[in-house]
């Protein structure tokens, strides 16, 4: 899979994605990586991205030309082959494991930070084909929610996770809260681990699992019991 990222704060992502489970999908060659900073697309000699936005207002926009000219040279780069441009934006539709399982599945995503007050809308009309949210507050720029993204769907990638069930077993991918986890030691502090998980009897693990799951998941997001009873009901 390849992922740019598009964004006049490229230093904000740098870092972030040499680390954990992305860093470790772009070492092993399976997650491909770019980032690209606005301001090399910049028109004028002090390297404006962004200006004031007409009819007034606060804030900044950021102007149409440095993000055509960037998102038209990877598209050119690679032959048009991008599957989705994304702007990152708390107008888009909510992230979850669900878009998240969608889009892992896509050859090249580009993703554009905004930042400031937002991108001028010629942008988001011509070049962006969905808009993703990562949640409902808002944050000062799209960076933090692309590298989300990212790190959502780079646990996806087949071969990236050292067990190949871990991101199966994740909380929300098959619509449950994950069950209480313990290493050792096995009595810390007076605090004993559950019997069941040192008794080696892995049919007992697995259905003391499938009861916590339920039990949190029920306690905590009801919600999510409601939907996955949806769900069956329309598949049946
Ligand atoms: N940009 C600012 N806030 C955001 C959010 N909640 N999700 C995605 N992009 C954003």
């Amino acid at each position: 899979m390849r992922i740019d990222i598009v964004t006049a704060l490229p230093n904000i992502v740098r870092g972030p994605l040499e680390e954990s489970i992305p860093g470790r999908a772009r070492k092993k060659n399976l997650l491909d990586v770019h980032v690209h900073d606005l301001r090399d697309h910049a028109f004028d000699k002090y390297k404006q991205v962004d200006d004031t936005p007409f009819g007034g207002g606060a804030g900044m926009v950021l102007k149409p030309e440095p993000i055509f000219s960037c998102i038209e040279s990877i598209m050119e780069e690679v032959g048009e082959s991008v599957d989705e441009v994304i702007f990152l934006t708390p107008d888009g539709a909510v992230l979850d494991q669900s878009l998240a399982n969608e889009l892992s599945l896509k050859k090249h995503l580009v993703l554009l930070a905004g930042h400031y007050k937002g991108v001028d809308q010629r942008v988001r009309d011509k070049l962006v084909t969905r808009e993703v949210s990562i949640g409902d507050y808002v944050l000062s720029g799209g960076e933090l929610p692309a590298l989300v993204l990212v790190d959502a769907l780079a646990r996806l990638i087949p071969g990236v996770l050292g067990d190949a069930s871990s991101a199966l077993t994740d909380s929300f991918q098959d619509g449950f809260l994950d069950a209480p986890c313990y290493t050792r030691p096995a009595l810390f502090r007076e605090m004993k681990v559950p019997d069941v998980l040192t008794s080696g009897d892995h049919r007992r693990i697995d259905e003391w699992r499938d009861e916590q799951r339920l039990v949190k998941t029920r306690e905590r997001r009801p919600d999510l019991l409601d939907s996955a009873n949806e769900r069956s009901r329309t598949d049946n």
